[in-house]
């Protein structure tokens, strides 16, 4: 009682001598030169880095529920399980047979011979199972052949005890290979169904391209992607779209690099490979992890198209993963890998009638995708790269001038490697160079400043791939947790501030199913059902929804906002949407009380918001808790031009001021 009293008494003469316990707090006052905008920032400067990498793509994005549709794995019946009903053994039953029909592209089929009635099936596992939900429909479609008699098939989805959810049938009619399909509406939602095939009648029937698509995609196309992964793509509103990696441009040895040709044109001849992520790491073997390229080229540039992000395709340079097989093709032999290139650009850009621009059309898509820019090699390093890149550079720029090359500068910020891919390029007046950072919290934190002083007549910069690493990089104990992000986004600051050199930004990598990972920390996670953004997507949105149109200087006491006190700031105005826009990360304990000081040449209005994204170093979202941290926007008022608001301790804030 006595004790409350004497608080009581002190708040009062605190707040009777003027103090509040703002007043206790760091006070610090910004200021913002509205009227002095900088550089222009790049519609791109914000974007997205997507590998099929975690079962990002098949098995994520790419809807398709059937795992080796095709019977193409390595091992051909991977995924498939035979089944017997009750009365009948197996071997009594049925029985399937892989045939090798020859073709480059796609070349084993399933010959089912049914010997009992109504008692033989495969099984389809699905990726991890199959997330289906309650009252959506399924197309499913197979390729069929009759051999002999009239086996139909009887297609169920079913949980893992056996209880069907949903039920439809297939007569297959004719010797000669057709597509049939079939629709199934889904009783329950169930995160791991699997897919049973029985076989009603004895004969002999091939089958191929057995296949399960939600009808609810995105865009509602047939075979489409998943929707609720494509909209959180879209909510960020990315600049530029890279895509498709990664290491896995590379390959881990050539025979196995990603050739965009191959992932173009009818979905049943696009020719399946091993993932290179299958094998890469021992402590997270994924034996079933393959691509189908069922999303290829042509479903990148309309992703990107459709998300309005400008596409950056990375083409191999002929050399694979460098930490791996590291080979390289004889630079005597490198015309097929800069004609990819060449061809890659007429099939985005080309007219309908040239050869390329050709299947462009028959694709769907007669319109030009216009690319912009092109990347020639993902993580490469030393002279072979730079001797290649020298090639490619000078065929793609004799061709087609206007077209951005993006050059790598190997896989780590500094160092030798680094150092020499810096001078050559410069040298080289490369466009765009590739830098990747993988480190800890604390290395993003101290690099905010990394490009204040940075040579401003070399290439722009594409930071191209990076990541605060909660452990180390590579470890499987990394986390998406709040020290991590919020050290990315001080960094991020820099990164603004700079946005007349760097022109590009990616956090990588972006997807992972929670059952099927190899490498983390990621920025979106899922399973088959649901999906989450992490800490860190919500604040590479933040950065990327409110990217503005002009750099703005920010400065305390004359000096850039770049750590002191563990604030970090950067400011930009949105020309169109006349606002000014003040990025703020205290990555301080406590909390910090800052004015804004604006100068500004409009009159600036008297109300705005501040969207903070706050939380404990060590939190994280997850399926249970998908929001645990996520941005919350209050409004903000002020009078005059000082703008003044207290930032939350471990907090990231944008200040929004629209102006007059
Ligand atoms: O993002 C994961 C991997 O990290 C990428 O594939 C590669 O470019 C980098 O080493």
């Amino acid at each position: 009682m006595k004790r409350s009293k004497a608080l009581h008494r002190f708040s009062a003469f605190l707040f009777l001598s003027g103090f509040s316990i703002l007043s206790l707090q760091a006070q610090t006052v910004l200021n913002v030169k509205a009227d002095q905008p900088l550089s222009k920032i790049e519609p791109t400067m914000w974007g997205i880095f997507f590998e099929d990498i975690n079962f990002a793509a098949d098995g994520g994005i790419y809807a398709e529920l059937v795992k080796n549709r095709s019977f193409e794995f390595a091992q051909p019946l991977m995924g498939w399980k035979e089944q017997a009903s009750n009365k009948f053994a197996i071997t009594n039953a049925g029985s399937v047979l892989i045939l090798h029909e020859g073709g480059d592209t796609n070349p084993r089929i399933a010959r089912v011979n049914v010997q009992a009635d109504k008692g033989y099936g495969l099984t389809n596992e699905g990726f991890r199972g199959m997330g289906i939900k309650k009252g959506a429909t399924y197309t499913f479609s197979v390729q069929a052949r009759q051999q002999q008699g009239s086996p139909t098939m009887r297609v169920e989805l079913a949980d893992a005890n056996g209880k069907i959810l949903g039920t439809t049938s297939i007569t297959p009619a004719g010797s000669e290979w057709k597509k049939y399909t079939a629709t199934i509406v889904a009783s329950e939602t169930e995160p791991k169904a699997l897919l049973n095939i029985w076989f009603d009648g004895k004969g002999v029937v091939d089958i191929d391209m057995v296949s399960l698509f939600p009808n609810d995609t995105w865009k509602n196309r047939p075979g489409g992607l998943r929707k609720d992964l494509v909209q959180l793509l879209a909510d960020m509103k990315p600049g530029f779209i890279r895509f498709p990696g990664g290491c896995i441009v590379e390959g881990r040895e050539l025979t196995t690099r990603y050739q965009w040709k191959k992932t173009v044109g009818d979905i049943e001849q696009r020719e399946m490979i091993v993932n290179r992520w299958n094998t890469e790491f021992n402590h997270r073997p994924a034996p079933d992890y393959f691509q189908t390229f069922g999303l290829g080229f042509f479903e990148y540039f309309q992703l990107a198209e459709d998300v309005g992000a400008e596409p950056l395709p990375i083409l191999n340079c002929g050399m694979a993963c460098q930490f791996n097989s590291a080979e390289v093709v004889p630079i005597n032999q490198l015309d097929t890998y800069v004609q990819d290139a060449l061809d890659l650009i007429e099939f985005a850009n080309g007219s309908p009638d040239s050869p390329w621009g050709k299947l462009r059309k028959t694709m769907g898509h007669e319109a030009p995708f216009h690319l912009k820019y092109i990347g020639v090699g993902n993580e490469q390093w030393g002279p072979q790269y730079i001797e290649r890149y020298a090639v490619f550079s000078a065929i793609i720029k004799a061709k087609y001038p206007d077209i951005q090359i993006v050059s790598a500068a190997g896989p780590a910020p500094s160092g030798e490697l680094f150092d020499y891919a810096s001078k050559e390029l410069r040298d080289l007046k490369a466009d765009l160079v590739d830098e990747h950072y993988y480190s800890s919290p604390d290395w993003f934190l101290k690099n905010a400043n990394r490009y204040d002083a940075y040579d401003r007549k070399g290439p722009k910069i594409f930071a191209g791939e990076y990541a605060a690493q909660s452990v180390a990089t590579v470890s499987p104990k990394n986390e998406n947790n709040w020290r991590c992000a919020l050290s990315e986004a001080a960094f991020m600051t820099g990164l603004e501030r700079n946005a007349d050199l760097v022109h590009m930004a990616s956090y990588a990598p972006l997807f992972a199913h929670v059952d099927a990972w190899q490498w983390t920390p990621d920025l979106i996670w899922f399973d088959n059902l649901n999906a989450y953004g992490t800490p860190n997507y919500y604040v590479q949105k933040l950065f990327s929804t409110n990217k503005g149109t002009h750099v703005l200087p920010v400065t305390a006491q004359g000096e850039t906002v770049a750590g002191k006190n563990g604030l970090y700031a950067s400011a930009v105005t949105d020309a169109n949407a006349k606002t000014i826009l003040v990025k703020l990360v205290n990555a301080g304990d406590e909390p910090q009380t800052i004015t804004l000081q604006l100068s500004s040449a409009r009159k600036i209005s008297q109300a705005g918001t501040i969207t903070v994204l706050k939380g404990n170093p060590d939190e994280v979202n997850n399926l249970e808790h998908p929001t645990q941290i996520h941005p919350e926007e209050q409004p903000l008022k002020w009078k005059g031009k000082d703008v003044k608001t207290v930032l939350p301790p471990r907090s990231f804030s944008v200040v929004k001021i629209p102006t007059l």
